[in-house]
């Protein structure tokens, strides 16, 4: 080839790529909120946008991800920053490779796409501390999510950083991005103009100015925290009431544009709980609904992926951990793959485009293949590689160590003897306990079932160890519960004495802290081992590594970490990317707490999100408990209203108690069901009381055939949850609420669930407190 002929190539090359990327963006435009609709460029605009998470999607399959999302007819990506994810630790922010947020933009304008950005500080998520960096509960007093002087600085550091990656990408500037979320989701944490605002000045001051503003919140409490100069969008879930989501809004705003900021396309899976799922068909006719009505929304999640690592966040309460599938049932499963819902989605999508719009084809699928059983055939126990001990006169969560994540473990020989029968009390294990005395294991205690004592079977001796090793999941992502300090959070005592001066291993989930053990060949046990091994490969390709022959624990392959495992399930397989694997040697190493029954793994073709292995009591009545109001005088009896409009009872006065039952008697839609969204206290101001200590004492009925309706879902924070009774047990239905402790209450607020008529609302009601829990 000529010189000359080399240069006109090269000419050629930079001419189509300029080309190409002018195409999709590139020019400089506007995007505004008109009279009742968008405004892009000064035309009418409809969004709809998919929600990916980059966290969640390895780097090499963004873009196959983002044609997906675009085949389906969207025009816009909805993204979250999450601020744990680039600031892991104080003050080093990265973002390079995976977190490399701009250049996931500029993917995405590439390929045509639009994007929302929703940079926190808190996005909720299922991610751990939904999305807050764990160093900052170093700090005792913090008051997360507030006008606190030591949060909000770091906050604003934060911005200031997502500012210098995003927001030269604003579309003013000839970038891809329209639209920037203040918070999230606050009017379910609290009421704090101040704070929401204070959010807003700090996401300007980092950059964006030039595109809208928005918050997001749900209907019955978008009003608590709304400004007047941002927009308002809603978040609601398949098979809501469109209408009646939007209709607070419209009057407040006759000439806003609507959107629905959120739309949930499913739902995400904890450990223990079974595999959920949501209808297609209601989910397309949803959007469908929307599209008629020129209402934008994003689809939540378009395509979950996979929160690796120790990514994962919890719900409280009960204290509950996410599994590390986010397949979430949507249209694009979680290792890319078209659904019959992206089927049903598309075809109802084409009939939508806007001018200027296509319909993009679906690009090639990368599919997941099987691997032939491999087995780990080496082993470090963890006690037998312990690093050196921190001496600690009282017991402290691991923050208080330097470490965010991972194990913990408390070793005190004991100075008195201790008597058969005392009991052990650890104040609070954050979040499952292994305990040893001499190396034996004496019990397991697990916080998603509030297990934090137990009684001593033998006699402790003077001069016996004893080793508490505290497995941190991950931190909780809602509510005021995002405090969540991990290990032991305050004491431990046997038989009401105190225990001091421990011993304290720092454990942290670290790649080359794992790899730093001294292996040797395996072994059975039923204590914390590491485990390794290696499998061949003649092509990298993606996987589903199965799991199910292990306990509980942590996977990393090839120094990437996978995620957790538990051998409860649902979950059974780690979704494994081929771009992750080598052709020829790869390394695996597995932390296994409780021991590996068999240390082997196949790859699998497809994973398993919905084999269940634990017997949980899926609903609050035991056999033959049953409820006996005979001898109660409500505190108030009426009416509900047939609104799905959130509607408070007044007791009259303020009354004191622990027990709060709903007796329902009818409803209005004549069948048998009795359901319920969410249910409130508010003390003598008015004030919501904290539901963080709230358990279900007894529900007369819950549904759990056709889905997860139990009694629990009514303080879950999630409106798109909620109780349902089964539909052949017939009035009266109730529900008794365990307050935690004796609260003054002077009204109670219910939300009823969200569908269309209101099904299920309660009309006829009486309500009870009592300090004893009614049953019988
Ligand atoms: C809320 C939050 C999201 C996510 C969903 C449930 O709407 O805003 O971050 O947690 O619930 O998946």
């Amino acid at each position: 080839m000529t010189i000359i002929m080399k240069k006109l190539l090269l000419f050629l090359f930079v001419a189509l790529t300029l080309m190409s990327c002018g195409k999709s963006g590139g020019e400089k435009g506007t995007f505004e909120a008109g009279d009742k609709t968008f405004l892009l460029n000064g035309k009418p605009f409809l969004v709809k946008a998919a929600e990916i998470h980059y966290s969640r999607i390895p780097k090499e399959y963004w873009e196959n991800r983002i044609q997906l999302c675009k085949a389906l007819g969207m025009n816009t990506l909805c993204i979250y920053i999450f601020w744990n994810y680039h600031e892991m630790e104080e003050g080093k922010f990265d973002f390079e490779g995976n977190k490399d947020i701009a250049e996931f933009c500029r993917l995405a304008q590439k390929n045509g796409m639009y994007i929302i950005v929703r940079p926190g500080p808190y996005v909720c998520a299922e991610w751990e501390m939904g999305g807050l960096p764990w160093w900052l509960l170093k700090n005792d007093s913090i008051q997360l999510r507030t006008l606190d002087t030591d949060y909000m600085t770091h906050v604003e550091k934060f911005m200031a950083e997502v500012g210098k990656q995003l927001s030269p990408l604003q579309i003013t500037k000839g970038g891809n991005i329209i639209m920037v979320q203040v918070e999230n989701e606050y009017g379910s944490y609290g009421t704090d103009k101040p704070y929401v605002s204070a959010i807003r000045d700090i996401v300007r001051k980092s950059g964006f100015n030039e595109v809208p503003l928005f918050q997001c919140d749900w209907s019955s409490n978008f009003t608590n925290n709304a400004l007047d100069d941002l927009l308002w969008t809603v978040n609601f879930g398949t098979g809501s009431d469109i209408d009646a989501q939007f209709k607070k809004l419209k009057e407040l705003r006759p000439n806003t544009p609507l959107m629905c900021s959120e739309f949930w396309s499913g739902w995400f899976d904890h450990w223990g709980r079974p595999h959920e799922t949501r209808p297609a068909d209601v989910m397309v006719s949803g959007l469908k609904e929307m599209l008629d009505k020129n209402i934008s929304f994003s689809l939540y999640m378009t395509h979950g992926g996979t929160t690796f690592g120790f990514w994962g966040g919890a719900n409280n309460p009960a204290y509950s951990a996410m599994c590390s599938s986010y397949d979430y049932d949507a249209p694009i499963s979680e290792n890319g793959q078209v659904t019959p819902k992206y089927t049903l989605l598309r075809d109802m999508m084409k009939n939508y485009l806007q001018e200027g719009e296509t319909l993009a084809d679906i690009p090639a699928q990368i599919k997941a293949v099987s691997v032939p059983e491999f087995k780990l055939t080496e082993m470090a126990g963890v006690f037998d590689n312990l690093p050196v001990p921190i001496e600690s006169a009282d017991i402290k969560p691991m923050e208080k160590f330097n470490q965010g994540w991972g194990s913990i473990l408390y070793r005190k020989t004991l100075d008195s003897d201790f008597k058969k029968g005392s009991e052990i009390k650890i104040t609070e294990v954050h979040d499952y306990a292994l305990v040893f005395v001499n190396g034996n294991k004496i019990a397991e205690l697990d916080r998603r079932k509030g297990e934090f004592s137990f009684q001593l079977k033998d006699d402790l001796k003077k001069g016996d160890v004893l080793d508490i090793y505290i497995e941190a999941l991950g931190r909780v992502n809602f509510d005021k519960s995002i405090h969540d300090r991990k290990g032991i959070t305050e004491s431990v005592s046997i038989a009401g004495n105190d225990l001091k001066n421990w011993q304290v291993y720092l454990l942290p989930l670290d790649y080359q802290f794992a790899l730093n053990r001294k292996y040797s060949p395996v072994q059975t046990t039923d204590k914390p081992a590491y485990y390794k091994g290696e499998f061949t490969l003649t092509k990298a390709e993606d996987t589903f590594l199965d799991f199910s022959t292990w306990g509980k624990g942590f996977v990393w392959v090839n120094g990437f970490a996978l995620g957790r495992i538990w051998e409860i399930g649902p979950q059974q397989t780690l979704y494994m990317p081929g771009c992750w694997l080598k052709e020829g040697k790869n390394e695996i190493v597995v932390l296994d707490i409780l021991g590996a029954k068999e240390p082997k793994v196949q790859g699998l073709e497809q994973p398993i999100l919905d084999r269940l292995r634990v017997a949980v009591p899926q609903t609050h009545r035991k056999d033959g408990e049953k409820l006996d109001l005979s001898n109660e005088q409500p505190i108030v009896s009426g009416e509900l209203k047939n609104v799905a409009t959130p509607q408070v009872i007044d007791l009259g006065k303020p009354v004191s108690g622990r027990y709060l039952c709903i007796e329902a008697l009818d409803n209005f839609t004549g069948d048998n069901i009795t359901s319920l969204a969410e249910v409130d206290a508010l003390d003598k101001n008015g004030k919501l009381i904290n539901r963080k200590d709230w358990s279900i004492n007894y529900a007369d009925s819950e549904e759990t055939r056709s889905g997860e309706y139990t009694a629990d879902k009514l303080y879950d924070l999630q409106e798109s949850t909620y109780w349902q009774t089964v539909d052949n047990v017939a009035f009266p239905h109730a529900v008794v609420i365990d307050l935690g402790k004796r609260e003054t209450i002077k009204a109670i607020r219910i939300i009823p669930r969200q569908e269309k008529g209101n099904p299920g609302l309660i009309k006829n009601y009486k309500v009870y407190v009592s300090d004893t829990a009614f049953l019988k």
